[in-house]
C-alpha cells in the first residue's frame, strides 16, 4: 500500500471536504468526495426527469453513468458522462433532495463499490457519511467531525454568499437539520460515528487547527 486510508465522516457542513482536501495535500494523498457522487446521481435524475421513487430508473442511472473527477486548484472538478457538473451539484435543488437518493439501497451498493475500488491502494482521504462504518471499515485512520448546527449553518451561509446564493440563515439551519435527520435515520449505512473513530468538534476551531489535529492522528498511525 502507498499510504493509509483516512476516512472522514460527519454531519452536513461540518467542514469535512475543506479539511479533507488540505490533509490530502499535506500527505500527497488522493482526495475523494463521496458526497459529490451521490449529488451527481441526484442531479442526473433531476435533469432527466426520473422521479426519486422510481427505484428502477434511479438504479439505471447509477449503472449507466460515468462519473469522473479531475484535480483543480480549489479541490476537484466533477463530470458525469463527460459534462462538467462541479457547480450544479452544489445548488439547493440537489442539496435538498440528495438524501432521498442516498437512501436507495442499489445506489449505495454501486457507489460504495466504486469508492472501495478508488481507495483500495491506500494513500487516500475519503469524506462522507459511512466511510469509517461501511465503505472502509478497516481504514487505519477514522475521523468523525462535528460542529454545532448554528455554526454549520453560518459556514454554509458564508459559502453560499460567495457563490451568489441567497438562502436565509434560518432556512439553511432547517435544511441542514432535515438532511442530518434523513442521513442518520435511513435503513442502510446511516450516518453514525464508528466505534474506533476519533471525534473532533470543529465549532470553535480554525480550519488549520482541525487539519493539524487530523495530521497528528495520521502521523501517530504511520
Ligand atoms: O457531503 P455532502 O453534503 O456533499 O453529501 C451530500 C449527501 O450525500 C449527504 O447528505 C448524504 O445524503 C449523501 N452521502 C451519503 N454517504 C456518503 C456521502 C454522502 O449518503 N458517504
Amino acid at each position: 500500500k502507498n499510504g493509509l486510508q483516512v476516512a472522514i465522516d460527519g454531519p452536513a457542513s461540518a467542514g469535512k471536504s475543506t479539511v479533507a482536501k488540505l490533509v490530502a495535500k499535506q500527505f500527497h494523498y488522493v482526495y475523494c468526495d463521496t458526497g459529490a457522487m451521490y449529488r451527481a446521481i441526484t442531479l442526473k435524475a433531476i435533469r432527466t426527469g426520473v422521479s426519486f421513487d422510481d427505484l428502477a430508473g434511479i438504479a439505471k442511472i447509477v449503472k449507466s453513468s460515468k462519473m469522473t473527477f479531475e484535480p483543480s486548484d480549489d479541490g476537484q472538478k466533477v463530470f458525469i458522462d463527460g459534462k462538467e457538473i462541479t457547480e450544479a451539484i452544489r445548488q439547493e435543488d440537489v442539496t435538498n433532495s440528495v438524501s432521498a437518493v442516498a437512501a436507495i439501497g442499489e445506489v449505495r451498493k454501486q457507489l460504495s463499490a466504486q469508492q472501495q475500488e478508488i481507495a483500495k491502494d491506500g494513500g487516500i482521504v475519503m469524506d462522507g457519511r459511512d466511510i469509517g462504518t461501511s465503505v472502509l471499515p478497516d481504514a487505519e485512520v477514522k475521523i468523525f467531525l462535528i460542529a454545532s448546527v448554528e455554526e454549520r449553518a453560518q459556514r454554509r451561509y458564508k459559502e453560499n454568499i460567495q457563490k451568489g446564493i441567497n438562502t436565509p440563515l434560518d432556512e439553511l439551519q432547517m435544511e441542514i437539520e432535515a438532511r442530518d435527520y434523513k442521513d442518520s435515520h435511513r435503513k442502510i449505512s446511516p450516518l453514525t460515528k464508528a466505534a474506533d473513530a476519533v471525534e473532533i468538534d470543529t465549532t470553535s476551531l480554525s480550519i488549520d487547527q482541525v487539519v493539524e489535529k487530523i495530521a497528528n492522528v495520521i502521523n501517530k498511525t504511520l
